[in-house]
């Protein structure tokens, strides 16, 4: 447990697998409260699980994040339950397979924006007044290398994690002397179910593994990052 993180609330995104679920059991074992969503109730039930093996909390909210009209109902319970929010972290994510765009079809291409780009923007949204209630809230919007290479094959999927960085900045410049902050981070490549499914063809051990990444999510909402205000990191740079 660190003084830090003591009793701060964030809700992340993403956390029944992968990223999310390794960044939420970190800020729990570190002692915050942990918001969990995701739409797979098993998967959500292991987060809680090994959170309570560690002396945590957590509370698992089942929720497809395509359902915008949804969203409205999930801040009204949240409101009921939490005071204010520390942290909104967007890890939530899916890609079936990389497609030239040539070949993309129109369902697969406005899948990969609402997932990708408008349900992080419209679920910052709305949890925006509980992220106003916090002394200082921190909100990280999960991008990747398509942010500034540019690749073939990623079709809405790098176009929507390139528009988050741009996203990140405007949140930023729109509030400007918020003591809320907001930064997109990309992870780089690690071993997870999306990863394995977009780079079928590539050995695990060549890629790091999850835990890897989670300190520089931790620092991203760690007070030690506080000048960073609509930025775009790499965790290379953070680690
Ligand atoms: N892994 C990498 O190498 C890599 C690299 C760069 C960026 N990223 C980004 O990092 C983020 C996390 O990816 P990951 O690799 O950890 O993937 P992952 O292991 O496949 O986890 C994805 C998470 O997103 C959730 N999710 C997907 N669709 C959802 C929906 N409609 N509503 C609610 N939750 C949904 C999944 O939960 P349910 O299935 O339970 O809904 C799962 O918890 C993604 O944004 C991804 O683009 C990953």
């Amino acid at each position: 447990m660190t003084a830090e993180f003591k009793d701060r609330i964030y809700l992340i995104t993403g956390a029944s697998d992968g990223i999310g679920q390794r960044v939420a059991v970190a800020l729990a074992e570190a002692g915050a409260h942990v918001i969990a969503l995701g739409r797979d109730e098993e998967r959500l039930q292991q987060t809680q699980e090994r959170i309570e093996e560690l002396g945590g909390r957590c509370l698992c909210i089942p929720f497809d994040l395509m359902k915008f009209d949804q969203y409205g109902k999930l801040f009204l319970a949240l409101k009921d339950h939490v005071p204010h929010l520390d942290g909104l972290v967007h890890c939530a994510g899916s890609i079936d397979r990389c497609t030239p765009l040539q070949y993309v079809k129109a369902e697969t291409f406005r899948k990969m924006l609402d997932i990708h780009l408008t349900a992080p923007n419209m679920l910052t949204q709305i949890m925006l007044p509980l992220l106003k209630r916090a002394p200082a809230a921190s909100i990280i919007f999960t991008s990747c290398d398509m942010l500034d290479q540019d690749q073939t094959n990623w079709h809405a999927y790098g176009l929507a994690k390139r528009a988050l960085g741009y996203a990140a900045a405007m949140w930023q410049m729109e509030q400007p002397t918020a003591p809320f902050r907001f930064n997109t981070l990309n992870p780089g490549r690690v071993r997870t179910e999306l990863f394995k499914r977009a780079f079928g063809g590539t050995h695990p051990k060549e890629v790091p593994a999850v835990s890897s990444v989670v300190p520089a999510y931790l620092y991203l909402l760690s007070d030690k990052s506080i000048a960073l205000r609509g930025q775009s990191v790499h965790a290379r740079d953070i680690l």
